[in-house]
């Protein structure tokens, strides 16, 4: 028994923005990005929303548009979808819920919905919470079938959306992470059931970000509030622990400590990265991820058929591969054309990987993931 993944879809922008197009306005070339990176093109959303990504990856995953993978090749029931958790960093707006905006539009008239910010590791994140849900709802049946009573909510499908308008969060004057970012958006579709094994195990880790190595800010504007001091009213800033009420002397002070650069990237709320560290930090964790969720499985690295890793960096990729002794060809690779779409970025490259065929029934695949917060997991499930 367990959840098993039914369907599965993504969704891009139609904007394609190549590395070319890119050195026409940052110092930068596209011989630097792809050797860097391996990132050819991104696609940018101009006139989508978060809601037209994720709806049109998750239309796809329910298979009621073309271009998705659907286990049973039928249409879902709009009314059978108990739950619905989107990860983003990057919603529409912050009430509703990125979830409770896709609900909407999808029609999901049962579904019960909310966000989830893991970062990059959102999808594992979200699969993982997703999977337990179901799992529990499970139980909750059996004990119902015993004569006992329910204690929450019946669960059968659960649809984990990623989806991100990343590049609204970009600085386009730092050549240092405006190259690496893109939106788009992918879909899974999970159900709940008895005589299937679907997700085996799953690994999650945070690990404290005393650097600031990875960080977007948010601005909180308090220039309405009658009774604040002059100093406020220029807003309030929160970043990583650091809560500034704006003093100036505080501002001098915070500028002398982190930069000039940095201060002004806070008030912004773009990305911030110091990528080196985050690239250490990147091979570590999904080294370590890989490792543990195949341990907790009780299946070995070597009967795993494909990993669909967080396509940050394809040199993070190889570097992984190289640590966990397999072969590079195992890995589904998708960033050339995408970048790094965070939470979306798994779910987006598993739809890639079930699209190619390289899926195929009851393999072993090992999703893997890392991100701010920060934020590694994997999880390890039969096809
Ligand atoms: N084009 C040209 N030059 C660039 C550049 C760009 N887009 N971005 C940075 N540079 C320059 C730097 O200014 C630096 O120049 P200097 O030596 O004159 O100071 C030089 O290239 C090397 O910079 P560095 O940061 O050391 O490069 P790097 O080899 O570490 O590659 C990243 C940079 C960002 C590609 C890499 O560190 C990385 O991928 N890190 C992980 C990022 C990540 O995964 N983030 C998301 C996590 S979810």
């Amino acid at each position: 028994m367990g959840s098993r993944i039914i369907g599965c879809g993504k969704a891009l922008p139609q904007r394609v923005v190549s590395n070319d197009d890119l050195a026409e306005f940052v110092d930068t070339s596209d011989e630097w990005i792809y050797t860097r990176t391996g990132i050819k093109n991104r696609r940018i959303a101009i006139e989508e929303t978060t809601t037209d990504l994720g709806c049109e990856a998750a239309e796809k995953a329910l298979g009621r548009i073309e271009g998705g993978w659907c286990l049973d090749g039928e249409t879902i029931d709009p009314a059978s979808i108990d739950l619905l958790i989107c990860m983003t960093i990057s919603p529409d707006m912050v009430v509703p819920s990125q979830a409770a905006l896709l609900k909407a539009r999808l029609g999901l008239p049962n579904a019960v919905a909310f966000d989830l910010n893991a970062a990059c590791a959102g999808c594992i994140y979200g699969l993982d919470v997703a999977s337990s849900m179901l799992e529990l709802s499970a139980f909750d049946g059996r004990r119902v079938a015993d004569g006992g009573r329910r204690t929450r909510n019946a669960m059968k499908r659960a649809l984990v959306v990623g989806s991100e308008r990343l590049t609204r969060l970009v600085d386009w004057t730092d050549r240092g992470t405006c190259v690496l970012f893109g939106d788009g958006a992918g879909a899974v579709l999970l159900e709940w059931r008895d005589d299937d094994p679907g997700i085996l195990a799953s690994f999650l880790k945070n690990t404290d970000d005393v650097d600031d190595v990875l960080v977007t800010p948010n601005f909180f504007d308090m220039s309405t509030f009658p009774f604040a001091p002059a100093a406020t009213a220029r807003g309030e800033l929160s970043c990583a622990g650091m809560r500034i009420d704006a003093p100036d002397e505080t501002v001098a002070a915070l500028r002398a400590q982190q930069g000039g650069e940095v201060l002004e990237a806070m008030e912004s709320a773009f990305i911030i990265m110091q990528g080196q560290a985050v690239f250490k930090f990147a091979t570590s964790a999904m080294t370590e991820a890989a490792q543990a969720v195949c341990e907790r499985a009780d299946v070995p690295l070597s009967a795993v058929k494909c990993i669909v890793p967080h396509q940050a960096n394809e040199r993070i990729i190889r570097y992984a591969a190289k640590k966990l002794g397999v072969s590079e060809d195992l890995f589904q690779v998708s960033i050339a054309e995408v970048g790094n779409t965070s939470a979306s970025s798994v779910l987006m490259a598993l739809a890639d990987a079930y699209a190619s065929g390289r899926i195929e029934e009851d393999d072993p695949v090992l999703l893997v993931g890392f991100g701010g917060g920060l934020t590694a997991g994997a999880i390890l499930f039969q096809a």
